[in-house]
């Protein structure tokens, strides 16, 4: 009989990757995607813990799951909760204490070890199973040779974990130390995704730019990866994400400037415009050093737009610190932005540091800052109208008729076509600008 799986995935594209990989290695043991969480045998959460907000939802979620799985067992069914991801691997048998109707939990490094998590779980009758270990062997060294097709646009994580310790971050905790992934095998992957129907790859790593893998003449960084890329027949696409400025090599900046299927478009978070600040995050890097690598890059790929991440009411954070903020994101201007508040995480130094802004203060600088930032996307779309750009079509859209794609600038772009081009890359004259999309119709 087969069993079926529902997975939630928030927080970053490596939980969308991993939760992909979830689903393949259960497919051995019979078990088929559910739409619903009330369909299934196993849910797992593949939860965030990158601000308060989105670990709490977590539980949230739970109470909620705990209510279809009472339900499912009126009917005589089972259901097996899992909680997977950065929260499962800070708080470990602590969501068992809070959720004690938790059956697994398991953190982002021993997902591999699923099949056994499972069968276990279901021996072991309400017993709980916590695994947030860091475990010797390489997650990817098991996991399934072979993957099924992915659509138009997959990811690839060649890089994971992170040893820069921003002060305010809690990924070097979740996700460990620095790994990169050997070449060959990232090659191997990538052939795969092809073979199913990719004609763009997204590289992943939570600093995927200090990517240093064993390649076949010794030790390969990012901007060399990309190049062997490049020589798959098919692949169309390339893109990396998410970088850190100071990893900014030139192997990566000639890359951008030689490699054409390399996409023009970067994300690249500098967090603060103001140098105590930055000083105080333990970035490595000041807002000049910023300008001069945005300015190597846009020397490199002269249409490089330029995406970033920015947090305000760090620590200490004044008024004129906010204001070099705004200042460097004036000069810049990003095509596309994320901001937060500063959101305190148990254990890292931040957290306990001085000069804690109140919440009030931080809203009135989110919102001065996300004022400018739509200004800035606004006008980088409408920048776009009357242009002819190249389009990968990647699903139908909600409109009958519709499909939804994407620009080289990472847009969605609408558009009338025929579902059989979901796939294809298609010239589309862009008619018109949205806050977050462009339409457009095929040009001949
Ligand atoms: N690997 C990514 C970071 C992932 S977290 C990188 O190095 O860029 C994504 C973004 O969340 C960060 O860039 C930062 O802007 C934000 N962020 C991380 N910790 C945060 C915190 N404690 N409060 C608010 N925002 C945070
Ligand atoms: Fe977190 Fe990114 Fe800093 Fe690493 S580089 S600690 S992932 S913000
Ligand atoms: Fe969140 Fe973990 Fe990604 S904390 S942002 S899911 S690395």
């Amino acid at each position: 009989m087969t069993k079926r799986v529902f997975i939630a995935t928030y927080g970053c594209q490596m939980n969308v990757y991993d939760s992909a990989r979830m689903v393949e290695l259960l497919a051995p043991l019979g078990f088929d995607r559910a739409e619903a969480a009330e369909d299934a045998d196993l849910v797992i959460l593949n939860t965030c813990h990158i601000r308060e907000k989105a670990a709490e939802k977590v539980f949230s979620e739970l109470g909620k799951i705990r209510a279809l799985k009472a339900r499912r067992a009126r009917r005589g069914a089972g259901m097996l909760i899992a909680v997977a991801g950065c929260v499962a691997q800070a708080e470990g048998a602590e969501i068992r204490r809070r959720a004690p109707f938790v059956d697994l939990v398991f953190g982002p490094q021993t997902y591999h070890r699923l099949p056994e998590m499972v069968a276990q779980a279901l021996r072991a009758d309400g017993a709980g199973i916590v695994d947030t270990s860091f475990p010797e062997e390489a997650k990817f060294d098991h996991l399934p040779k072979s993957r099924p097709g992915q659509g138009a646009a997959a990811f690839l994580t060649v890089q994971e974990g992170c040893d820069k310790f921003c002060t305010f971050c809690v990924v070097p905790y979740t996700r460990g130390a620095e790994y990169s992934r050997p070449a060959a095998a990232i090659l191997d992957e990538a052939r795969q995704l092809v073979a199913g129907g990719a004609r763009e790859v997204t590289l992943l790593g939570q600093n995927v730019n200090a990517y240093h893998g064993d390649g076949p003449d010794g030790e390969w960084g990012l901007g060399e990866l990309i190049r062997a890329l490049a020589e798959l027949p098919g692949l169309d696409r390339i893109r990396y994400t998410t970088s850190h400025p100071r990893d900014v090599d030139d192997g990566l900046l000639a890359a951008h400037r030689d490699v054409p299927q390399l996409m023009p478009f970067l994300h690249l978070p500098v967090q603060s415009g103001a140098d105590r600040v930055l000083a105080a995050m333990n970035r490595r890097h000041t807002a000049d050093d910023y300008r001069r690598i945005v300015g190597r890059l846009r020397a490199s790929r002269p249409d490089l737009a330029l995406s970033t991440d920015l947090i305000v009411g760090f620590p200490g954070e004044s008024d004129e610190d906010f204001g070099a903020t705004l200042d460097l994101v004036g000069e810049i201007g990003f095509a596309q932005a994320f901001s937060f508040k500063y959101s305190p995480r148990p254990g890292t130094p931040a957290a306990a540091a001085a000069g804690q802004v109140p919440d009030p203060v931080k809203s009135e600088r989110l919102a001065v800052l996300q004022a400018l930032l739509a200004r800035q996307q606004q006008e980088f779309n409408r920048a776009c109208v009357g242009r002819v750009l190249p389009v990968l079509l990647e699903k139908p859209g909600r409109h009958a008729g519709q499909l939804v794609g994407r620009s080289p600038y990472l847009q969605s772009v609408h558009l009338t076509a025929n579902r059989e081009q979901v796939g294809d890359v298609v010239p589309v004259l862009i008619a018109g600008a949205g806050q977050n999309s462009l339409s457009g119709t095929v040009a001949s």
